[in-house]
């Protein structure tokens, strides 16, 4: 299958009754969350343009769907040796997940259908699964994931400037913080398994 859709993305008219809060963090936070709500999806307006630059954080190559994958393999990959390591990627990749999710609905609510896809010279490309990186062994593997959220952090600050909408704003403010803080978490992590290491 190509990475294209000959007929083009297809704009869909906002849903009704999206715009209320989401679920704030309960009781039940992990170690990975911070107890900090999230915002509810919402916009000022449908808008295209955003839209477009939020689909690159929701499943560009280096997006939320882009973390999860990565996480999970190396959840899977380091189950045996490395349980703790485990336990936090996969606490990390839920925690991207409820990123993916709320990324979804303002797609939505801008007027955008929120398929697994980016848009490329004006034309829809989806996700394909050779984005994550999927690595050799703990360090490289530790070292992609601080470079994955060293460069999502990056994406979102550069769209926060680009997107003029106080809604969205705030929601990828949010983010933000989740992401700085998986941030410290993986450089623990590295320098707790891979010192020494160039
Ligand atoms: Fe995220
Ligand atoms: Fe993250």
């Amino acid at each position: 299958m190509s990475g294209t859709e000959k007929e083009g993305m297809r704009f869909v008219f906002p849903p009704k009754g999206k715009q209320q809060p989401g679920p704030p963090v309960g009781k039940h936070r992990r170690f990975c969350e911070l107890d900090l709500p999230y915002p509810a999806a919402r916009v000022l307006a449908p808008n295209r343009y955003y839209a477009e630059l939020l689909l690159e954080d929701y499943a560009g190559p280096h997006s939320e769907l882009t973390a999860i994958h990565q996480y999970i393999y190396h959840d899977f990959t380091f189950h045996e040796e490395y349980p703790e390591l485990a336990e936090l990627e996969k606490c990390i990749a839920v925690v991207e997940m409820r990123h993916l999710e709320l990324l979804a609905e303002t797609i939505l609510l801008l007027g955008a259908e929120p398929r697994f896809w980016f848009v490329r010279d004006n034309r829809p490309v989806y996700w394909t699964a050779s984005f994550p990186y999927y690595g050799e062994d703990v360090c490289d593997r530790l070292a992609a994931d601080i470079a994955a959220e060293e460069g999502a952090i990056r994406q979102y600050r550069a769209h926060r400037k680009a997107i003029k909408d106080a809604y969205i704003d705030e929601l990828l403010h949010r983010i933000i913080l989740d992401e700085e803080h998986h941030l410290r978490l993986f450089s623990e992590a590295y320098h707790k398994h891979c010192r020494g290491r160039v």
